[in-house]
């Protein structure tokens, strides 16, 4: 059966060994040693949205693989004029050896995966981000050496990020205070999901719209933008219901003293962090970015079965 990364919910019981894989590739690549078991594979990478650091990690990710990538905006392929994601799904399959993603609608990076007989990856949709959260949860476990006993406090929107970022936690046992402003918390199905997977790893989920009792004691803040990419129309809104959610001096104060900021990235800087915990010494955005890299050449190497996890 073809392998696909739409959700979390894919790899649940996959993630430490992933993490564990992407630390061996990290390793051979800071070293130099070659690894290169895409060598001739072809990477399909679609764009419905902007990207700086998908675009580039997957890219150089197949490159080191040694795979070539080709990127496609959606505008400049005949999906832009109607062709149905199936037709196109079938079509790509014959093609290239593995597909990434990056979509408005989590339906249709479903029916593209449906559809297609080569592994697909969610490169970002309404719904999830989950290369963000396994490369977030690379990071964490480099930092702290551990997911149990640790707390990460999520503030501001309930987004793609936070989504996958809820799953993530909770398939590792690492405990997560989510606050957001209210009718703006994580999905739904998406919090079922995660408190079924808490009774196995016993995280501890607090769903809340209290950012103080949210960042209280945290080992790690994490944040994103409160205007996700298609959620531009609603920008002055935004920005007045999610101020009181700034990740600043005095709300990171109130975290532990030796905590982690993290941040998918690309910031707004004065919006939901200001520069002052941005560039603190508690910061590891850019590690975090680097981070992409090193998870998805595991993900895209696990995926097309050159591992066995
Ligand atoms: N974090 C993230 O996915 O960044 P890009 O939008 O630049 O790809
Ligand atoms: N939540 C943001 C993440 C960007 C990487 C968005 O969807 O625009």
């Amino acid at each position: 059966m073809v392998k696909h990364l739409i959700s979390i919910l894919d790899v649940e019981d996959k993630i430490r060994d992933l993490l564990d894989l992407a630390l061996e590739i990290k390793e051979k690549t800071r070293i130099g040693e070659r690894y290169a078991p895409m060598e001739g594979q072809t990477l399909g990478m679609i764009f419905e949205k902007p990207s700086t650091r998908t675009r580039l990690s997957f890219e150089v990710g197949a490159v080191q693989l040694g795979a070539q990538a080709i990127y496609m905006s959606r505008n400049d392929l005949q999906m832009g004029r109607g062709e149905t994601i199936s037709d196109t799904s079938r079509v790509m399959s014959r093609y290239l050896d593995i597909i990434m993603y990056r979509a408005f609608d989590h339906c249709n990076v479903i029916k593209l995966a449906e559809n297609s007989t080569v592994p697909v990856i969610n490169a970002l949709d309404d719904l999830e981000h989950p290369c963000q959260a396994l490369a977030d949860l690379l990071t964490i476990y480099e930092k702290k050496i551990r997911f149990e006993d640790l707390k990460l406090a999520y503030l501001g929107d309930g987004n793609n990020v936070c989504n996958s970022l809820l799953l993530a936690s909770a398939a590792v046992g690492l405990d997560i205070s989510i606050a957001t402003p209210p009718n703006h918390g994580p999905n739904e199905k998406i919090i079922k999901e995660a408190m079924r997977m808490a009774e196995r790893t016993h995280a501890e989920i607090n769903i809340i719209n209290s950012p103080r009792e949210a960042i209280m004691n945290a080992d790690i803040i994490y944040t994103d933008t409160w205007v996700s990419m298609g959620d531009e129309s609603e920008t002055c809104d935004r920005i007045s219901t999610f101020t009181p959610y700034q990740v600043n001096g005095d709300m990171a104060a109130l975290a532990d003293e030796e905590y982690i900021f993290m941040h998918c990235l690309p910031a707004h800087r004065g919006q939901e962090v200001t520069d002052s915990v941005m560039d603190s010494n508690n910061s590891v955005v850019f590690d975090q970015a680097e981070n992409r890299l090193h998870i998805q050449k595991a993900i895209m190497v696990y995926l097309l079965g050159l591992v066995d996890l």
